[in-house]
């Protein structure tokens, strides 16, 4: 099981004090939200913000790209220092050539799927990645709601990884994860818990660290 905090709700003045901070508190991975304004309406990063927090830190990097056109940034996020580069089911129209252009650029590939997009849309590529990211919010900003209609893609998908041969990703939910939603996810076969809000909205990022990894162990 796999902890990652999303730097969208860190303070942009100082990302590698807030990354040293969740490290030392038991986080797995660092989340980063790339979004270019079209994909959705929010702006953020790009993979300058990878490279610079490369050196000072040994966590995961989680690069989950709300981009039109991913193709594009491939091997900037790989030299960049990216562990997963998460693309768009949405953004892409050549998915599984993407998948192997990410693959070949040594990173792992991740495809997300947002909330109306059901399953059965990736099933073609499911033995070709690495993670699924179920998107339990619609894509462009921290601190909405969690959308429990996406549960049932959760349990979809582990159900896929249990009888499916060959199956062999992780599955990722973003949006809205607390101790409670953690909790539903967990019981339906999810691995890795992205978290904005809920962990750096308070003053001690170990508390809500440790309540998430409380909430996912049963
Ligand atoms: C939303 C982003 C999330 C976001 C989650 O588009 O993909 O990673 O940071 O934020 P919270 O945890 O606040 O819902
Ligand atoms: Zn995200």
């Amino acid at each position: 099981m796999f902890i990652a905090p999303s730097i969208l709700s860190a303070d942009f003045g100082n990302f590698t004090g807030d990354v040293k901070r969740i490290e030392e508190a038991g986080a797995d991975w660092v989340h980063i939200d790339v979004m270019d304004g079209h994909f959705v309406p929010n702006l953020t990063f790009g993979s300058g913000v990878v490279e610079a927090l490369r050196p000072h830190t040994k966590m995961t990097l989680d690069v989950h790209m709300m981009v039109d056109n991913p193709e594009a940034h491939v091997e900037t996020f790989a030299n960049a220092g990216a562990d997963y580069f998460t693309v768009h089911y949405e953004a892409t129209k050549h998915l599984h050539g993407l998948i192997q252009t990410i693959h070949k650029h040594g990173m792992k590939a991740g495809v997300a799927i947002n909330p109306a997009t059901p399953v059965a849309a990736i099933e073609p590529i499911l033995n070709d990645v690495d993670m699924v990211l179920v998107m339990t919010v619609n894509p462009g900003f921290g601190g909405q709601s969690f959308i429990e209609s996406t549960v049932k893609k959760m349990a979809q998908l582990h159900e896929y990884r249990r009888e499916g041969e060959g199956a062999n990703f992780l599955i990722e939910v973003d949006g809205g994860i607390t101790d409670e939603t953690a909790r539903i996810c967990a019981k339906n076969g999810v691995d890795a818990y992205v978290a904005g809000s809920y962990i750096f909205n308070k003053e001690d990022v170990s508390a809500p660290i440790d309540a998430l990894k409380q909430a996912i162990k049963f």
